[in-house]
């Protein structure tokens, strides 16, 4: 069998030769006497043309053939005769007459019908991914995975980075999901955690002067499954030494810029926006921001005191807040499309929507407990001109927050506002520390070994550990990358000193035994002269999702596993032999089938 081209390179220019492709039959067509197929592989598709008056075996035995059968065919290219050009193909002009077919595989009949596929239920198509994985958007988007990955594994090595592998079984890592445990053979009753990331290593790496590092690495989480979230994922993780922030994010902005030029030709505008955690929750209510369109969360709870609606000044004296967002021309909803957006105010938590239209005045059932001029003040904070809808949410900052951020994003997406552009943006100035009300505490914003900005190191060191307001008040040197709404990278500074570390233990609440059994090997390698250094790890799917235009990252992982983490190709978890758990020295209390 010789393949001279693929079927997706054939081109006019090729007219008159004689060649061998090799493929998918696609898509069969009978004519009369010709019988017509698209022939596909992964570089696209060509027509071929089986004809009795050319090769009477070769046309017989083409009337066997079924979709994804894989053939060889040698015959002539052709121009494609007058009007019958496909100019929406790059192979539209050509053909190639088949003189010889040669069947090199037969298929049994498919689960479904592969022009429909997309439509038919992600569970089949899972099931069978290696059918899926044959269309041409799925090949696009694990090309332009491949293509994402090189470019970035290049410009991290011209930056005289260095890959280095770290363990997969290895011991719990502190970044706050469950961890996947792997039983131990060897040492009954002792087991390894998959890394829920390679942050303790890197560090480690760090400390044993290895000064810049990265590895594109598989990650592994147990947490709850989202249209973003896998249980396992790809970090493009990096780490350095003797940097501090500003290096780290000129780095990544740099990277950026690279990869959106040699992959889509796009020039990524740098430095990116900056904006601190709190002005990010207070004008989007969240901390991923999608900085493509505007409406804007506004605050009003100066406005709302100067009024008598009980919600909102019960919400006020409740340590809550009130705060409004304006959907633009939506006055002209009638009363039930209001109560369906109530509804879903109220899907995402809230306990109802307040409204007020502007329309020849205000139209609200509760304008009556404002007077005229903070009604107009209302208006001229939110932008609100004749035909918009005031919405307001009044409530814990928590449920605020997140409710107005999601109607946000539903508006911004229902009105149209979203420009087709990408927007990255860093995250900065976040709280080192976050209160965890069930358990009473502090945790870690983003991991216990972020360093605290250089002006809050000393007040940590010195202060008052019970001091919850000074706590709360320290600032973090940490960063998150969010491009489009998605928090696509995060890091931060780390603490090289061992006395800021051990207060930050101190502060968390996690003892000394605590720390020395669950980090004990970076806490000693820290005491053999570790350089300042600091990194970031990005999502490398969920950057690729958003790069190519998909809407989930199953779409840009070969083999995923569903909202339940199950593999529906390989049926991964499964039981297991009973010997194999008795090897193990492991006993379940589940009855399995
Ligand atoms: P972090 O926990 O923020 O940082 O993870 C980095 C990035 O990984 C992506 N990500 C995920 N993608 C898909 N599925 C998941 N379950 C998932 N979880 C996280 C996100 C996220 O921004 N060790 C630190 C990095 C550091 O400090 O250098 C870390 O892992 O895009
Ligand atoms: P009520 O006084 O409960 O009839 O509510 C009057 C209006 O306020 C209705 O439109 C409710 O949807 C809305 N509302 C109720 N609770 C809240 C809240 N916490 N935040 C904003 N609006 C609310």
């Amino acid at each position: 069998m010789r393949r001279d081209k693929n079927c997706g390179e054939i081109r006019e220019t090729d007219i008159g030769s004689n060649m061998s492709i090799a493929g998918w039959v696609f898509r069969r067509r009978d004519h009369g006497g010709l019988i017509f197929i698209d022939l596909r592989d992964r570089s696209g598709l060509c027509q071929i043309v089986f004809s009795p008056d050319i090769a009477g075996d070769a046309h017989t035995k083409a009337h066997d053939l079924r979709a994804e059968y894989v053939i060889a065919v040698s015959g002539e290219i052709r121009k494609r005769p007058e009007g019958t050009e496909n100019p929406n193909i790059p192979t539209g002009m050509a053909e190639l007459y088949v003189n010889k077919l040669e069947v090199l595989n037969e298929a049994t009949p498919l689960p479904y019908n592969m022009e429909e596929a997309a439509d038919a239920g992600e569970a089949l198509r899972l099931k069978h991914r290696y059918l899926d994985l044959r269309r041409p958007e799925m090949q696009q988007n694990l090309m332009m995975r491949h293509r994402i990955s090189k470019v970035m594994r290049d410009y991290l090595d011209e930056k005289n980075f260095i890959e280095i592998e770290t363990p997969m079984l290895t011991k719990s890592t502190p970044e706050g999901a469950r961890d996947y445990l792997v039983p131990s053979r060897l040492n009954p009753g002792h087991f390894y955690a998959l890394p829920q990331s390679p942050q303790l290593f890197k560090q480690i790496l760090m400390v044993a002067g290895m000064e810049k590092y990265f590895q594109i690495v598989k990650c592994f989480r147990d947490e709850d499954l989202r249209a973003d979230r896998q249980p396992e994922f790809t970090q493009v993780d990096l780490e350095m030494s003797f940097v501090d922030r500003e290096n780290v994010l000129s780095l990544m902005e740099g990277m950026m810029k690279k990869l959106f030029k040699d992959v889509m030709n796009i020039d990524a505008e740098t430095p990116f926006q900056r904006l601190s955690f709190h002005e990010s929750m207070e004008r989007f209510g969240n901390d991923k921001p999608d900085l493509r369109f505007g409406l804007e969360l506004k605050d009003m709870a100066d406005l709302a005191l100067k009024g008598t609606f009980k919600v909102f000044l019960d919400a006020i004296n409740n340590r809550g807040m009130v705060k409004a967002i304006n959907g633009k021309g939506m006055a002209a909803l009638s009363r039930k499309e209001i109560d369906m957006l109530t509804a879903e105010a109220q899907s995402f938590g809230a306990k109802g929507l307040a409204w007020i239209k502007v329309k020849n005045g205000f139209e609200s059932p509760i304008a009556k407990f404002f007077p005229e001029d903070v009604l107009k003040k209302m208006a001229e904070r939110l932008e609100a001109k004749d035909g918009d809808l005031m919405m307001f949410v009044a409530d814990k900052p928590k449920v605020t927050y997140d409710v107005l951020s999601r109607m946000r994003l539903a508006l911004g997406e229902r009105l149209n506002l979203i420009k087709p552009v990408y927007k990255f943006a860093w995250i900065i100035d976040f709280p080192l520390l976050e209160w965890d009300e069930e358990e009473s505490r502090f945790q870690a914003m983003h991991h216990p070994f972020t360093s605290p900005m250089d002006e809050d190191i000393e007040k940590m060191l010195t202060g008052n550990i019970n001091d919850k307001d000074m706590l709360s008040s320290l600032k973090a040197k940490a960063y998150d990358i969010v491009l489009n709404g998605y928090e696509i990278g995060g890091g931060s500074i780390r603490i090289h000193r061992q006395d800021v570390q051990k207060k930050m233990f101190e502060v968390l609440n996690i003892s000394e035994e605590d720390a020395k059994m669950k980090f004990g090997f970076l806490l000693d390698a820290l005491q053999y002269g570790a350089p300042p250094h600091g990194g970031i790890a990005l999502g490398l799917d969920r950057l690729v999702m958003i790069m190519v235009g998909a809407t989930s990252i199953r779409d840009v992982i070969a083999f995923p596993k569903t909202q339940k983490a199950f593999c529906m190709m390989s049926g991964a978890p499964s039981t297991v032999e009973p010997k194999q758990l008795k090897e193990l020295h492991i006993k379940t209390d589940v009855p399995v089938e």
